[in-house]
């Protein structure tokens, strides 16, 4: 195979791409080791990125390509992980909807203009063909270019419930209840405006992969806010439809957190990969989920305590994963802002050292 990691002309992915024990796991094959990568591994936690952060504000990191790829690959190099993320916002979407987005100070995201009845989801604008995202599709290529040429790349958008969420709470939110007043005394509009966030995600998701993306992950952070009743009606046929139009072959990853009552019903969402959290034990979600790979899931608050703890904590994940092909090793949700990284070095270690074919 040549040089080049992935083929320009056909997108076709490099046999070291392909072979990767990320790519593999996603696709239920055998691999020498389980592979491991972290929700949120470019952050806060990590002093080198809050130098960087300390020149840019949050969203002017991400609108420069050159400067989010440099905190993608240094993560992911730095941890030495089978995977890297792309450095991006679930968030950055709802601008070119013609909302205002600002990650206000200690207070996490803000929209100034959120979406209440259905006159506020007909002043949306559809987002046709996802270019005003053009800085997350040149911060992929770049990143691409300068990561180790066996490390896939993953793209990712919000789900279309937890972006529906923010989008009309307006910011994060303990209860829900302007979105689930939505659901429930307009289904018209409700619908409407999954339709439309569903429609931005599939583009966006697929000019992701036309990047250079190996796979891409849905994060529904907020999604076990809801009733398996509600998650039926409201949500399961958007996220069904999102999957459904992503580029046949490319990996999706869908994960929650809060799920233990949904996993049946995000089976049916499609997907090639289930996120679980740590709530539920990987065996027991495992085999609820049937034929399909998973992903995760230990506690990262674990990762406040000590390298021999977390070992410990990584080792019965994998027990439970019990060497069947298709787990991906990572947290049930995303590192938090002062977990030491020399635990999140240990467990990276640990993971490969206790997986790799032969140990005991
Ligand atoms: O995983 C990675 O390394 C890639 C980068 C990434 C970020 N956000 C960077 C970020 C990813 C995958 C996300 C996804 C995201 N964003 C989610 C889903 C994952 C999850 O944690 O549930 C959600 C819900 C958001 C929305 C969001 N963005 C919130 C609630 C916040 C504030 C949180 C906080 O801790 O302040 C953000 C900001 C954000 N996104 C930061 C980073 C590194 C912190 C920004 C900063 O530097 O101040």
């Amino acid at each position: 195979m040549s040089e080049t990691t992935l083929n320009a002309e056909t997108g076709a992915l490099s046999e070291e791409l392909r072979d990767s024990p990320f790519m593999r796991a996603c696709r239920r094959e055998p691999v020498p080791y389980t592979p491991v990568w972290l929700m949120r591994q470019a952050g806060r936690y990590m002093p080198e990125y809050r130098e960087v952060r300390a020149r840019h504000s949050f969203l002017e990191l991400c609108k420069k390509p050159e400067v989010a790829a440099e905190v993608t690959v240094y993560a992911a190099h730095r941890l030495n992980v089978d995977a890297a993320i792309i450095f991006a916002d679930i968030l950055l979407i709802v601008e070119p909807m013609g909302l205002e987005l600002e990650f206000a100070k200690g207070e996490g995201p803000v929209i100034h203009n959120p979406v209440r009845d259905a006159r506020d989801v007909e002043r949306l604008r559809e987002v046709e063909d996802a270019s005003a995202l053009g800085y997350v599709y040149e911060a992929i290529r770049i990143t691409r270019r300068e990561l180790r040429p066996g490390i896939p790349l993953i793209g990712f958008a919000g789900a279309p419930f937890t972006l529906a969420s923010y989008i009309i709470e307006g910011g994060g939110s303990k209860n829900y209840i302007h979105a689930k007043r939505l659901m429930h005394t307009d289904r018209g509009a409700w619908h409407a405006l999954m339709a439309l966030i569903a429609r931005a995600l599939s583009r966006y998701l697929n000019a992701q992969i036309v990047a250079g993306a190996q796979a891409v992950q849905l994060f529904d952070s907020w999604v076990g806010a809801l009733s398996p009743d509600d998650y039926r009606e409201f949500v399961l046929p958007h996220t069904r439809s999102v999957i459904e139009n992503i580029t046949p072959g490319v990996p999706v990853i869908y994960f929650g957190t809060g799920t233990a009552s949904l996993l049946e019903l995000m089976r049916e969402a499609g997907g090639s990969v289930v996120g679980l959290d740590w709530r539920v034990p990987l065996d027991e979600g495992w085999r609820r989920l049937g034929d399909v790979a998973v992903m995760g899931n230990l506690d990262p608050a674990l990762l406040y305590t000590t390298p021999d703890i977390i070992r410990r904590q990584a080792k019965k994940i994998l027990e439970e994963a019990a060497g069947r092909p298709g787990h991906i090793f990572n947290l049930g949700h995303g590192i938090m802002p002062e977990t030491p990284v020399e635990n999140v070095v240990a467990l990276v270690d640990a993971v490969h050292e206790l997986s790799r074919k032969g140990a005991s």
